[in-house]
């Protein structure tokens, strides 16, 4: 009688363990039916010719992570330093492979209101066109070093000849102002 109570229990058991360890081989679940969120917070370089930007990577969605940043190799780790200023592309990975991938910018300093208001003017003025990879204008607006390297082309084309951005409209007198009082307070991230 006690035997038999055992064996039985000891039965229930194996057969647990065995139907548990087929459903999870069975069916993983796939990477489009999850929704994996890449976090990140990115610390700017201090100016355009310096490398001491980073960028701090976590996910949410599902688990055994790990991270890479442009082309180089995944690592456990999703912390990134010195970085330059510019645009880089942060990819997560799950334990079965699932990928998502995030866009993030490290800036040159700590950005001024004047800079911000103009980087505000080309984020919804000039992106389609001057941003992403390869953008199809050849300068990419969403780089903050781009945007103070270029910025007596940006005031050439978009306040004095007037045709950008491309195909119009011109922008307002407003906007204008935008890019010349940035310029005359410095033209610097920090202005
Ligand atoms: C519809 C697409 C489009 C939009 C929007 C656009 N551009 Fe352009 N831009 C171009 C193309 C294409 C070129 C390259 C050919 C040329 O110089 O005309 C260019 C070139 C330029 C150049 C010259 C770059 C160089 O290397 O000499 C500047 C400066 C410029 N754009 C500024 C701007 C600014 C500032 C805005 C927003 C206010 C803007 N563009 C919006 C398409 C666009």
């Amino acid at each position: 009688m006690k035997h038999g109570k055992g064996y039985g229990l000891t039965g229930v058991a194996i057969t647990l363990l065995l139907s548990c360890t087929k459903t999870s081989m069975e069916t993983p679940v796939p990477c489009s039916e999850k929704i994996i969120e890449v976090v990140t917070v990115s610390t700017p370089s201090d100016g355009c010719y310096s490398h001491s930007g980073s960028i701090n990577v976590s996910a949410n969605g599902s688990s055994g992570f790990t991270y890479k940043i442009n082309g180089n190799p995944f690592q456990s780790s999703g912390n990134f330093v010195n970085l330059s200023p510019g645009n880089y592309t942060i990819i997560a990975k799950d334990a079965e492979g699932c990928e998502a991938v995030k866009l993030v910018g490290v800036g040159a300093g700590i950005a001024g209101p004047k800079f911000s208001a103009l980087k505000n003017l080309l984020l919804v003025k000039c992106s389609r066109c001057h941003s992403g990879k390869l953008p199809p204008a050849g300068k990419d607006w969403s780089i903050d070093c781009t945007i103070t390297a270029g910025k007596w082309l940006i005031n050439n084309r978009a306040v004095i000849i007037g045709d950008m951005p491309k195909g119009g409209p011109e922008l307002s007198a407003d906007e204008k102002a935008v890019i010349t009082s940035w310029i005359s307070a410095g033209g610097l991230v920090e202005n």
